[in-house]
């Protein structure tokens, strides 16, 4: 496999019949929510605390997911700020049982640390 992943491995899930639009394919904002849920996977681990998403950026949609692929979204690290955390997210799939890996979406999202009346709180770093 030569387009290796990077960052962790946040979650992993399959694509199921309710997931598509109406021509079939796998809607956009299913792709979304599962790398917003792998970012704050990922970052209430760094922030030990709950974290809301305050952006997604520069989102590409490299190629269709269809229903039965298993969606892989690795993180990894781009800052660490006052309140906040910036990853950047890359979505995978892999296809019918074989042993390929196909790139199929990229972002990148911030997230921030929230506190018990929902303002930004300080992560220690
Ligand atoms: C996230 C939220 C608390 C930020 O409120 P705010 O008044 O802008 O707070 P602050 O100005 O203190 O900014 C907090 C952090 O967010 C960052 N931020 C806020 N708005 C931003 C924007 N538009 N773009 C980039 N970063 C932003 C700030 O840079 C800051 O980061 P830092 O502390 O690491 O420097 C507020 O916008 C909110 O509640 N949004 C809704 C979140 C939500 O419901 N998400 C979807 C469901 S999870």
């Amino acid at each position: 496999m030569k387009d290796q992943p990077k960052g962790e491995l946040a979650i992993r899930v399959v694509a199921m019949p309710k997931d598509t639009n109406p021509a079939g394919d796998v809607f956009g904002g299913w792709l979304i929510s599962q790398m917003d849920l792998a970012g704050g996977v990922f970052c209430r681990k760094i922030a030990k605390g709950r974290v809301v998403t305050v952006t997604i950026d520069s989102t590409t949609f490299n190629a269709p997911v269809f229903i039965g692929d298993t969606l892989c979204c690795y993180v990894s690290l781009v800052k660490i700020g006052r309140t906040s955390i910036t990853v950047y997210i890359e979505a995978y799939v892999n296809r019918d049982f074989e042993d390929t890996r196909i790139k199929v979406t990229e972002g990148e999202f911030k997230y921030v640390k929230m506190d018990e009346n929902r303002k930004p709180a300080l992560i220690n770093k």
